[in-house]
C-alpha cells in the first residue's frame, strides 16, 4: 500500500480533505453562490422576459443540473485526484478509456476563461464598495447612477486597475490550499451574504411594486421566450452551479468518505437557487419603481442597486457592506474556477501550488483585457454575438459548460458501472439512487442535446413540437 491510498483500499486526495461536511457544502455553496445569481440572473432574466425564462432555468437547475451535480461529486471521490487525472484513472478502472481525461482539460480551459471576465465583473463590485462608501450615491437620480457605471466601465484604466486586483486576490487564496485558503473565508462570508440579501428584501417589499415583480418573475409568458432563451437558462443553470467544468468535481476529490452527497447537493442546490430568486426580488421592484428598463444588461444591478441605497436609512452603511459581501461571494467562486487547474499542475506536472496559482492567474489576467476592452476600446468591434464579452460569455456558459456536463453525466450514468455510483452515492439501489440514475442516464443528457440543437438550429425542436400539438 503507498501512501495514497487508505486501508480500506481507496485512494487518498493529496491535498488534504474538508475537516467537516458543513465545510464541504459551504465551499461548494460558496463556489456556486456568486456574480450569477446576483449579477447575472437578475439581468438575463430582465433580457428573456421574465416568468417563463425563469421556469425553465428552475427546472433545468433541478432536472439537469442537480444530477449533474452528484454526478461531479461521485466521480471526484472516486478518483480522489485533479479532473483530468480522475476521469483518466476513474474512465480507465470502469472499462472506458483513459481519454475521458479530455473532459477534464476542457474544463480546466473553461475555468480559467471564466475567470478572466469573471474577475472583471468582481472588480466593479469592489470598486462600488468605495463609492457607495464615500456617498456618491446619496440622492441620486437614475441618470447620474448610470452615469456613474458608464465612467467605470467606459474607462479600462479604472477596470484594469479593479480587475488585476482581483486576479491577485484570488491567486492568493488558491495558493494557500484547500483548508487554510478556503474553509476559514466562507464559514463566515456566506452566513452573512444572506443576512443583508433579507435587510434589502424587507426594503423592497416596502417598495411599493414588489407585487408586480413578483408577476414579472412567476408568471410565464411564454411568447417572451425564444429557443436562445431557453439555451441561456439551461447554460445559467450549469453557470450558476458551478458545474460542467471540473470545479464540483475537484471539491469532490476533498470529501471525506461516507459524507452523504445527495443531500449535500440537494442543500447547495436550494442555496443557490434561493439566493437568485431573492436577488431578483431585490432588484426588480427597484427596477420598477424607478423606470428603468429590466432588459439593461451587465449593468443592471450596478444601475438599480445603487438607487435603492441612495434613497433608504442607513443606505451608505448597507450599501457599502452589500458590496463588500457581494465581492466576497465572487471571490469565494472564483476559487473553484483555477482550483481544477491548479491541482492538476501541482499533481500532475510536479508544479508547486503557489507557483501554479501565480501562472493561471496570469493567463487569466492577460485574457480578462478583452472583456475590460469590450466597454471602452473595443465597444464597437462586435461580431457574431456581441462584443468580445458576449462571445466569451456564450461560449462558455452556453456551449462549454452544456458540453462539459453532458459528457460527466453521460461518463457517471453509462460508463461507470451500477456498483461504483451506488457504492459512492451510499444509497443502496432504493428510489433515491434509482431517481439519480434515471436523471442522470436519460433526462439530463437529452435537456442537453435538444436545447444545443434547437438553440443552434433556430428552433427546430419548438417547430416540430408545434407541428405535432398541431
Ligand atoms: N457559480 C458561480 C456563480 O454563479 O457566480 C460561477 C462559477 C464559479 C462558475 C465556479 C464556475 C466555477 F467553477
Amino acid at each position: 500500500m503507498n501512501n495514497q491510498t487508505a486501508a480500506n483500499g481507496k485512494r487518498q486526495s493529496l491535498q488534504g480533505q474538508w475537516s467537516t461536511r458543513m465545510a464541504f457544502i459551504l465551499a461548494v455553496t460558496g463556489s456556486a453562490v456568486g456574480l450569477g445569481n446576483i449579477w447575472k440572473f437578475p439581468y438575463i432574466a430582465g433580457e428573456n422576459g421574465g416568468g417563463a425564462f425563469v421556469l425553465i432555468y428552475l427546472l433545468c437547475v433541478f432536472a439537469v443540473g442537480l444530477p449533474i451535480m452528484m454526478s461531479e461529486i461521485l466521480i471526484g471521490r472516486r478518483g480522489r485526484r485533479n479532473p483530468v487525472t480522475t476521469m483518466g484513472i476513474v474512465g480507465e478502472e470502469e472499462g472506458g478509456s483513459r481519454n475521458w481525461a479530455l473532459v477534464g482539460i476542457m474544463g480546466i480551459i473553461a475555468g480559467v476563461l471564466i475567470l478572466s471576465f469573471y474577475s472583471v465583473i468582481a472588480g466593479w463590485a469592489m470598486s462600488y464598495v468605495f463609492s457607495t462608501a464615500s456617498g456618491t450615491f446619496v440622492d441620486a437620480d437614475a441618470a447620474q447612477v448610470k452615469l456613474i457605471f458608464d465612467e467605470l466601465s467606459g474607462s479600462w484604466k479604472i477596470s484594469a486597475f479593479w480587475h488585476t486586483v482581483f486576479v491577485v486576490i484570488t491567486v492568493a487564496v488558491v495558493a494557500q490550499g484547500v483548508q487554510r485558503g478556503l474553509e476559514r473565508l466562507v464559514k463566515i462570508l456566506m452566513p452573512a451574504l444572506l443576512v443583508l440579501l433579507l435587510v434589502l428584501l424587507a426594503f423592497s417589499m416596502n417598495s411599493g411594486y414588489f407585487g408586480q415583480a413578483v408577476e414579472f418573475m412567476f408568471s410565464p409568458n411564454f411568447s417572451a421566450l425564444t429557443p436562445n432563451g431557453v439555451l441561456i437558462a439551461l447554460g445559467h443553470a450549469f453557470f450558476t452551479l458551478s458545474l460542467g467544468m471540473g470545479a464540483v468535481m475537484a471539491y469532490g476529490a476533498y470529501l471525506p468518505e461516507g459524507t452523504s452527497i445527495t443531500s449535500t447537493s440537494i442543500l447547495v442546490v436550494l442555496a443557490d437557487t434561493g439566493i437568485a430568486l431573492l436577488a431578483g426580488l431585490i432588484i426588480f421592484p427597484v427596477v420598477f419603481s424607478y423606470g428603468l428598463e429590466s432588459d439593461a444588461g451587465p449593468g443592471l444591478i450596478f444601475q438599480t442597486l445603487p438607487l435603492a441605497f441612495g434613497h433608504m436609512p442607513g443606505g451608505v452603511f448597507f450599501g457599502t457592506l452589500f458590496f463588500i459581501l457581494l465581492s466576497f461571494a465572487a471571490w469565494t467562486s472564483s476559487i473553484g474556477m483555477i482550483e481544477p487547474a491548479v491541482a492538476w499542475m501541482t499533481e500532475s506536472k510536479g508544479i508547486k501550488r503557489g507557483v501554479a496559482a501565480s501562472i493561471l492567474g496570469g493567463f487569466t489576467w492577460v485574457i480578462g483585457f478583452g472583456t475590460v476592452f469590450s466597454w471602452n476600446l473595443w465597444q464597437d468591434k462586435t461580431f457574431f454575438k456581441g462584443t468580445f464579452f458576449d462571445n466569451l460569455d456564450y461560449l462558455i456558459s452556453n456551449i462549454a459548460l452544456p458540453l462539459g456536463g453532458l459528457m460527466i453525466t453521460i461518463f457517471a450514468g453509462w460508463v461507470m458501472c451500477r456498483n461504483s455510483t451506488s457504492d459512492e452515492l451510499s444509497c443502496g439501489t432504493g428510489l433515491m439512487y434509482k431517481s439519480w440514475r434515471f436523471l442522470a442516464r436519460y433526462v439530463a443528457p437529452a435537456a442537453v442535446i435538444l436545447v444545443l440543437i434547437e438553440a443552434s438550429s433556430g428552433g427546430i425542436v419548438s417547430d416540430y413540437l408545434a407541428k405535432i400539438g398541431d
